[in-house]
């Protein structure tokens, strides 16, 4: 008997509950039993598994976070070979994570010994070699929401206002925002600017539309700090609004879905071939890649 786990690593995402309910209806079809693994690859150290069913995982799909529940376990290797052991214990012979870059390298550890499947899930949109990851899309609406929620305000009582985006030490996140909000300014942990070369943007800015509109990534140094300074340097006062987790959680938008469908498609094929891979999003389709060594996703600066 083939048994499949399925394990969600890493910062919770919208659309792994979708990808786990697709993982599942995917290997149903193959006559697969699935288990899922609870709270992610320290869970899989100390919880019992979950068998899962289409009926069981279904109302999981349109939900935001992991109905599994995650973790982030930074010293995995030196867990390794007890992470294996429970899993033959349990008769897994093959495992499906889904997870950012770190949640790929324990992947790639694990696929030394049972036929692996990562898929990218991370609102980072960080995963190396993939142009898309579950959850950046519904990242991304959530916070156009409240970016225009802000401009309502902006264009009511001029001031400068700055958007502090999740994404960790990368400005993919922050850079979809800001070109979707049509931002004045951009802050990106990749491309620190000069404090004057903002005041002079921002100067233009002020005097088309009165006020102007920062979004920064969490990752740029010391942002509350740098709006402060550009505020008295502007002479104007500021707002300064940090979305937080708020925007990592929501119903997965139907890209996300769509998303977590192709990947989960492109994982069950691969797993039924037997060779361990990446499902990865790269010029508009799923593909199927090996695992490479730790890397970094370039990041490329697109003028606003
Ligand atoms: O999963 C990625 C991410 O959401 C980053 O954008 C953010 O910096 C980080 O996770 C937050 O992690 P935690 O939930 O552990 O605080």
């Amino acid at each position: 008997m083939t048994r499949l786990a399925l394990l969600t690593s890493g910062g919770d995402a919208p659309g792994m509950n979708a990808a786990l309910w697709a993982l599942t209806k995917g290997a149903r079809a193959q006559g697969w039993e699935v288990l899922g693994v609870q709270e992610g690859l320290r869970g899989l150290l100390e919880h019992d598994f979950l068998p899962l069913t289409e009926a069981v995982v279904l109302p999981w799909a349109r939900r935001g976070g992991t109905a599994l529940g995650t973790s982030r376990l930074e010293d995995f290797p030196t867990h390794l070979n007890a992470a294996v052991e429970r899993l033959e214990a349990a008769g897994v012979t093959k495992l499906a994570i889904l997870g950012g870059n770190g949640s790929a390298l324990a992947a790639a550890a694990l696929s030394q010994h049972l036929v692996t499947a990562f898929i990218p899930a991370t609102i980072d949109n960080d995963v190396v070699d993939s142009d898309a990851s579950l959850g950046f899309d519904t990242a991304l609406n959530t916070a156009l929401v409240l970016g225009d929620g802000i401009r309502d305000s902006a264009e009511s009582l001029p001031r400068l206002f700055a958007l502090e985006t999740l994404g960790g030490s990368t400005g993919f996140l922050a850079q979809a925002v800001a070109l979707a909000l049509g931002a004045d300014a951009l802050l990106v942990p990749e491309q620190p600017l000069s404090e004057s070369d903002i005041v002079a943007q921002l100067e233009i800015s002020i005097a088309t539309h009165r006020y102007a509109l920062i979004v920064a990534s969490e990752g740029y140094p010391d942002v509350a700090g740098v709006v402060e300074r550009l505020s008295k340097a502007l002479g104007t006062r500021s707002r300064f609004s940090r979305l937080g987790h708020a925007q990592r959680g929501g119903r997965p938008s139907g890209r996300d879905r769509l998303l977590a469908r192709a990947f989960a498609t492109m994982a069950v094929a691969g797993l039924a071939s037997g060779e361990s891979g990446r499902a990865l999003w790269q010029n508009g389709r799923a593909v199927w890649r090996p695992f490479a060594e730790a890397s970094a996703k370039p990041f490329n600066l697109t003028p606003l």
